[in-house]
């Protein structure tokens, strides 16, 4: 960050209070497209969608649209990304010597829209937050495996000439096509948003990330997928396939040693049970230290705990970067949460 670049206590006084909106500007599907779609089962977010249509003023008769619904500790994220968007494109912005080009990626971009079941309202997704965002990002690449989402997504983006949309496995196309835009000799530095259902995030990918040493990341740590398929208490209860899931989201079988061991109990004959151990901070903890020791990111503040109204934990909310002063911003935004 330059010199030239606002203080970072001016910054969070400027940072402000949440602010859902129902409908930005530009609000318009494809005049002919009537998307029906709904979302599969996932963790923490359920499978229901909502009919807007009511909401869509006189064009509610000719299309009917089906977002994903979103409870408050999606909007909790939202806005996190929200006040940190702005930040860091103000910081990014305002620097000159060298100027820097800044680039915003959502690696699971979604629909660019949800339902809020709060409100009842329509409310941006992440994409659509980052690309109100004032001062704007220099480039934005949104990439969703979802051929539905990524038309919607391509609707959001408009004729903007430097939105790129991508409809594929994110794991391959950060790597292949959206890092090598992000390179430190270049200049250019990003926002990335690895925000995935559960375990689809690979190592990999993490570690491409951090050696770029360019880019500040959000991370999605979905404990309840984890939970629920990976870590079971008891290990044979977990299928192959999702040992292999977890493996590949962790980076290698380390897990299995650090959240499994043989129940101290007396045994008279076969082989001691081996038993989960571990709390879920001490699972998000170990990945906190991989981030750090084995990626090399250089600053990872503790997460944010997003729960849902039974006060169950869905996902912690993971920042990463090299820069102190992101950590920074971001401690001070996660404070405001942890406090409510
Ligand atoms: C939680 S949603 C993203 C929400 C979005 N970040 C927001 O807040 O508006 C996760 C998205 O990831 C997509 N997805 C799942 N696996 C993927 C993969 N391997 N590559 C790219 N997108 C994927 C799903 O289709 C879904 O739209």
């Amino acid at each position: 960050m330059s010199q030239n670049a606002p203080a970072f206590g001016q910054f969070i006084a400027r940072i402000g209070q949440p602010k859902l909106s129902n409908r930005g500007p530009g609000h318009s599907l494809g005049q002919a497209m009537a998307v029906h779609w709904c979302v599969q089962w996932s963790p923490g977010r359920g499978r229901a969608c909502s009919r807007v249509g009511s909401q869509m003023g006189n064009r509610a008769s000719q299309d009917v649209e089906l977002y994903e619904e979103i409870g408050p500790w999606t909007e909790v994220k939202l806005d996190i990304i929200r006040k940190y968007a702005h930040a860091y494109s103000t910081i990014l912005s305002a620097q000159e010597r060298p100027p820097l080009a800044h680039v915003y990626v959502d690696a699971f971009a979604g629909a660019g829209r949800y339902v809020s079941r709060r409100s009842g309202e329509l409310v941006p997704g992440s994409p659509r937050i980052a690309l109100l965002t004032d001062p704007p990002f220099q480039e934005y690449h949104f990439i969703d495996i979802d051929q539905v989402k990524v038309r919607l997504l391509e609707e959001i983006a408009g004729k903007r000439p430097n939105v790129t949309v991508y409809h594929g496995d994110c794991n391959k196309i950060l790597i292949e096509r959206v890092l090598p835009r992000i390179r430190y000799e270049d200049y250019r530095r990003g926002l990335c948003i690895l925000d995935p259902y559960g375990l689809h995030l690979e190592w990999r990918t993490v570690q491409a990330i951090a050696k770029m040493r360019t880019i500040e990341v959000f991370l999605n740590f979905p404990i309840m997928d984890m939970n629920r398929n990976a870590l079971r208490k008891d290990p044979n209860d977990v299928a192959p396939d999702q040992a292999r899931r977890m493996t590949t989201f962790w980076g290698d079988d380390s897990w299995r040693s650090l959240f499994y061991q043989k129940e101290p109990q007396l045994v008279l004959w076969g082989d001691q049970p081996t038993r989960k151990t571990v709390t879920n901070d001490d699972v998000v903890g170990a990945y906190l230290e991989r981030l750090r020791k084995v990626a090399g990111f250089s600053y990872v503040p503790q997460p944010l705990a997003m729960r849902n109204s039974t006060s169950a934990v869905v996902y912690y909310l993971i920042f990463a970067s090299h820069k102190a002063v992101a950590g920074d911003i971001v401690e001070q935004i996660f404070a405001k949460y942890r406090e409510g």
